[in-house]
């Protein structure tokens, strides 16, 4: 049957019943669906819950006639179109109608090819103003990624050029604190008061020039443009001092953080610097994650398997669904409020991870939380060479 074949539905409005049933009959053998209103006010009322591709309106109608209908239904609805019906005696309504904003007029008696082709102009106009609208949408979306990206890089740049300035006057100051020990131990003259103040002000000095240096390093890892360091560590080492790194974010989200790890040490050769950056940024959405549902648990796991070392980072927040299950490794997929999150940490984290010839593999359900698990090997398959510009987000 024609109508089930039919795609485009149109709203048909006229007083006259005689003339609408048989239009929207030979509409229907042209594979145009028609819903039929007697009235101006029941052609809104069929508004409230159902969609229209276009809207043909007879022009004079008792009660609401055809341009007052039309101009309700522009207030509804703007971007859909209206094809006005006109007498021959009342043709300059279909010009005034053009000018209120219909997509054109045709003369009673109807020419139904004529109406037919009308109607699919209209909804083709409609279709082609959509695709305008989402096309721009897409190209401001672009824009506003690319300005986070160069904010990311442009801070990126700026906190690297702030710690490596502030490394130097450190290593001074260290340097020149150690030489005033070494003077102060010598010196015969010094009261042993004098020597214990002056020991304490040192090693203070020292304690304090350790803390700003272990400052600028996180920065500098921030920046993410430090060397690759392919080392030998234990990586049980590492979680616990993530574990402690990401303090501050487990208190606020009321999340209990355990670490498991079979054996200790589990040695591994890879770089612990970019490792740590993956493990923070996992840990740091486990927290998160576990927040939102006002506290909760979360566990870094470590364990070794044959030649891989295996992390797993699991958590009882409110888990991910499914069809993101793919997208949260797209950078700039962030379903955290603007302000709150980037999008950037786990895409960072996988172009970490790949570098390091492992792979990063989430698990999930909505409702039962979440398990990211990184296999690493313990031997590395890559060059310890320094990539231009970070880790690439194009995974
Ligand atoms: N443990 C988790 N539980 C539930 N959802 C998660 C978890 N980890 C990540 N996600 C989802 O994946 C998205 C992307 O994570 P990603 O770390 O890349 O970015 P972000 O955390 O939103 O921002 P950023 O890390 O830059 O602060 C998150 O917004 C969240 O929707
Ligand atoms: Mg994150």
């Amino acid at each position: 049957m024609a109508l089930e074949k039919s795609q485009i539905t149109v709203l048909l409005v006229d007083d006259e019943a005689d003339f609408r049933g048989p239009l929207a009959r030979r509409l229907a053998k042209r594979g145009i669906d028609s819903v039929e209103a007697g009235s101006g006010q029941a052609a809104l009322e069929l508004f409230a819950d159902r969609q229209f591709d276009a809207v043909i309106l007879d022009v004079k109608m008792p009660g609401l006639d055809g341009l007052q209908t039309m101009a309700a239904i522009k207030k509804r609805q703007p971007d859909l179109e209206v094809i006005l019906l006109t007498g021959q005696a009342s043709a300059a309504d279909g010009v005034a109608g053009i000018k209120a904003g219909a997509f054109d007029y045709l003369t009673k008696p109807v020419e139904i090819e004529q109406l037919a082709g009308k109607i699919r102009q209209a909804v083709e106009r409609r279709e082609m103003r959509q695709e305008q609208e989402l096309e721009a949408q897409f190209r401001q979306e672009m824009q506003r990624r690319m300005n986070v990206a160069e904010r990311l890089a442009s801070l990126g740049t700026m906190a690297s050029g702030v710690a490596h300035e502030i490394n130097n006057p450190l290593a001074i100051i260290s340097e020149a604190a150690g030489w005033l020990k070494g003077r102060l131990a010598k010196d015969q003259s010094a009261s042993d008061e004098l020597r214990k103040a002056g020991e304490l002000a040192i090693s203070k000095i020292l304690s304090s020039v350790e803390r700003a240096s272990r400052i600028t390093h996180q920065l500098l890892d921030f920046a993410r443009k430090n060397d690759w360091e392919i080392q030998e560590f234990d990586i049980v080492e590492l979680a616990s001092d993530v574990i402690d790194l990401t303090a501050n974010a487990a208190r606020d989200a009321n999340c209990k953080v355990e670490l498991h790890a079979k054996s200790r040490p589990i040695k591994v050769w890879s770089d612990p610097y970019q490792l740590r950056q993956v493990l923070i940024n996992l840990l740091t959405n486990a927290c998160q994650a576990v927040g939102t549902q006002g506290g909760g648990e979360a566990w870094l796991s470590v364990d070794s398997a044959g030649d891989d070392v295996l992390i797993a980072v699991k958590d009882t927040g409110p888990g991910i669904p499914k069809e993101n299950l793919t997208r949260v490794f797209e950078p700039f997929f962030s379903t955290k409020p603007p302000g709150k999150g980037t999008g950037l940490g786990l895409s960072v984290s996988k172009g970490i991870v790949e570098k390091l010839g492992g792979r990063i593999e989430v698990d999930s359900r909505l409702g039962s939380g979440a398990v990211f698990r990184v296999s690493l090997p313990r031997k590395p398959q890559v060059s310890p060479v320094r990539p231009e510009h970070g880790p690439s987000l194009n995974h």
